[in-house]
Parts: C-alpha cells; sequence; structure tokens
C-alpha cells in the first residue's frame, strides 16, 4: 500500500526526521508519546495505573551509530527503571536492542543489557526487547537467548507476519512474549503481505504459544483478535493470569479500560523522549486514519 511505504518512508527520512524533531512533538505526536522526560512519563504511567491499566515504557530512539550513543541509551534505560521503582508506580521497560549498540558492537548491546537487567532485577521488574525489523530479528533472538541462561526477567516480541512466527513461537517456549502483527515493511520473501493472511498467522501464532503453556501479551487494537483470543483461553481453559493485552498510549483507551474492568492485565506501551519522530512515523503507516491525530494536532498548534 503506498501510503504504508509512504510513511516508513519518512520514518527513516533523516532530513525530514531532523526538521520535524526541532518542531517538537507537534502534529499530533502529543497524544501518543507521554512527553520528553521520565517525569512526564511516570506522570502519564501514574494516571493509567489510577485506571486499572498497567504500563510499559519505552524511551524512544532507534539508530545509534556509536558507543557513547550507546553508552547514554543504556544509562537512560537504568534511570527509567530508577524512576519506575521510586514512583512506585505499576509499570515495566521496554526497549530496543539497536539503541543499545547492536549494530555498533554485539558484546556492547550484551554488557548494555546486562546492567540493565541486573538493575531490573534489584527491583523485581521486567524489561521487553521491542522487535525490530527482519534484519534484527536473528541477532535479537540471540542476544535473548544467551541473556535467558542468567535472567529470567526478559522477553521480547515476535511479528505474526512473519511466515516463521510459529516456529520462533516454539522455540521461545516458557518465555514471556509479546505478540504483535509486526510493523515494518517486510518483502513477500520472508512475510505475509495479505491483510487476511497476516490475521490467521497472528492469531495461529498466539493460540500455539498459550497452548505452549506460555506467558503471552497479546498487542493488538484489533477486536476481533482480542474477541478471539478471549474465546480461545476460555475454552482452552487458559487462566486469565496467563496471558495480558497490550495496547498503544493514545489509541482504544476506551476498549483498554473495559479490558482492564473485564479482570484481564491491560498494559499500555507509553513511548517518551524527544526522538518521537520515527515511532510517529510507523504509527501512521500501520493506519493512515491516524494522520487525523496529525491534522488535529497541527490544527490545535
Ligand atoms: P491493525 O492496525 O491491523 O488494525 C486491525 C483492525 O483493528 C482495524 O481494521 C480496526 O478495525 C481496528 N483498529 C486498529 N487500530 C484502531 C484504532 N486506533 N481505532 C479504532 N480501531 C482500530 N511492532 C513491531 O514490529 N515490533 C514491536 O516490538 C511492536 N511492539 C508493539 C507493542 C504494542 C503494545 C502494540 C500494541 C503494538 C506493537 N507493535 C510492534 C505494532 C504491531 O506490530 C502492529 O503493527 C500494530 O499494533 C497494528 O496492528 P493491530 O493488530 O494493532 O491492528
Amino acid at each position: 500500500m503506498i501510503t504504508r511505504t509512504f510513511f516508513l518512508f519518512l520514518a527513516k527520512n533523516q532530513f525530514v526526521k531532523d526538521k520535524a524533531t526541532k518542531w517538537g512533538p507537534k502534529f499530533g505526536a502529543k497524544s501518543v508519546i507521554a512527553g520528553e522526560t521520565i517525569e512526564e512519563a511516570m506522570e502519564t504511567v501514574r494516571k493509567l495505573n489510577e485506571k486499572g491499566l498497567s504500563a510499559t515504557v519505552d524511551h524512544l530512539g532507534e539508530f545509534v551509530y556509536t558507543k557513547e550513543e550507546a553508552e547514554d541509551a543504556a544509562d537512560y534505560c537504568l534511570r527509567t527503571l530508577d524512576a519506575i521503582e521510586s514512583s512506585g508506580v505499576d509499570c515495566n521497560l521496554s526497549l530496543k536492542l539497536t539503541q543499545l549498540g547492536l549494530d555498533v558492537d554485539r558484546g556492547l548491546c550484551m554488557n548494555n543489557m546486562r546492567m540493565i537487567l541486573d538493575r531490573a532485577q534489584s527491583y523485581n521488574n521486567f524489561v521487553r526487547i521491542d522487535m525490530e525489523d527482519y534484519s534484527h530479528l536473528e541477532p535479537t533472538l540471540s542476544v535473548l537467548q544467551e541473556l535467558r541462561e542468567t535472567y529470567t526477567n526478559v522477553g521480547t516480541a515476535i511479528q505474526g507476519y512473519l511466515y516463521r512466527a510459529e516456529q520462533d513461537i516454539d522455540a521461545l517456549k516458557g518465555t514471556n512474549v509479546r505478540l504483535i502483527k509486526g510493523a515494518y515493511n517486510e518483502p513477500p520473501e520472508v512475510a505475509y503481505q495479505d491483510a487476511d493472511e497476516v490475521y490467521k498467522n497472528y492469531l495461529n501464532m498466539i493460540k500455539r504459544h498459550l497452548q505452549n503453556g506460555s506467558y503471552g501479551a497479546v498487542a493488538t487494537h484489533d477486536h476481533n483478535i482480542i474477541a478471539e483470543v478471549k474465546e480461545f483461553a476460555e475454552k482452552e481453559g487458559i487462566p486469565k493470569d496467563q496471558l495480558e493485552f497490550q495496547m498503544l498510549y493514545g489509541f482504544r483507551s476506551e476498549l483498554q479500560e473495559e479490558i482492564a474492568q473485564e479482570g484481564y492485565k491491560m498494559r499500555v506501551y507509553v513511548p517518551f523522549g524527544n526522538d518521537w519522530y520515527g515511532y510517529f512515523m510507523r504509527r501512521l503507516a500501520e493506519r493512515p486514519q491516524n494522520i487525523t491525530f496529525a491534522v488535529r494536532g497541527l490544527l490545535s498548534k
């Protein structure tokens, strides 16, 4: 789809990114990003908790090219974990391995992850590794596998648009996995292109993971998937505490609260920070209707 490709192109365009970032999170990004500082993020999480919603925070930032940038990002993760602990909110941490230097030096990324997981463990908290584009899938799974030899408080996300999703899910038996459709523009060599096929593969992957007895975080705004997962879990006797639902901050807020009221854990993914541009463009790519946010933001300035 041209619109999706267009927004994914913008997500990677450095010139447009520099201009937009200088203007700050306008164009609607404000409604889906919880401010630029840790304090603003904690305030947002506190408000979500008051509504019965759990959270995961993500300090936005993706492309890191130097050791120093990776160490800065790791330090930010540590400070975020400290802030979660000191504010006493119900919240864990999401991060991307490229932020922590995966493309610079695997050893550097691994050291950063160990530091972060040690800190999280001392607070009895959990860290989720977001899944990035296909070129990072194998490196991410390999880092996770190595970390899992020492840590239990770490998981990742698997994308249902990939043909290999079910194999990866089987290999992650016993791991807390976020189950998603996938947000990147992947070629037909590796991923389903047709929405119905993605839907089917995604649902199969979720069922498989739950049937394997593993904890699953079903991250989708798709009410049909949510209904099918609830029905499946009830039929199969999968307890409510073996799964959670997740949605992004600023999307389908009423549905989020409804799900929490039904007794499921509902976790909201709360992105924050000044590197909001790529995240925002990917959300527009997924659902061009989200551009309403952008226009509204522009008008309300
Ligand atoms: P999708 O966009 O396919 O929409 C399906 C249907 O749901 C729509 O037709 C509509 O009926 C309804 N719907 C969707 N959005 C709506 C809205 N805003 N308002 C009303 N109705 C709506 N991706 C990735 O590659 N790596 C990652 O680590 C993550 N992490 C992640 C965390 C969390 C918490 C979430 C929710 C998502 C991700 N993603 C992700 C993104 C994910 O892969 C996927 O691209 C998006 O969630 C979009 O797919 P959905 O299944 O949400 O609905």
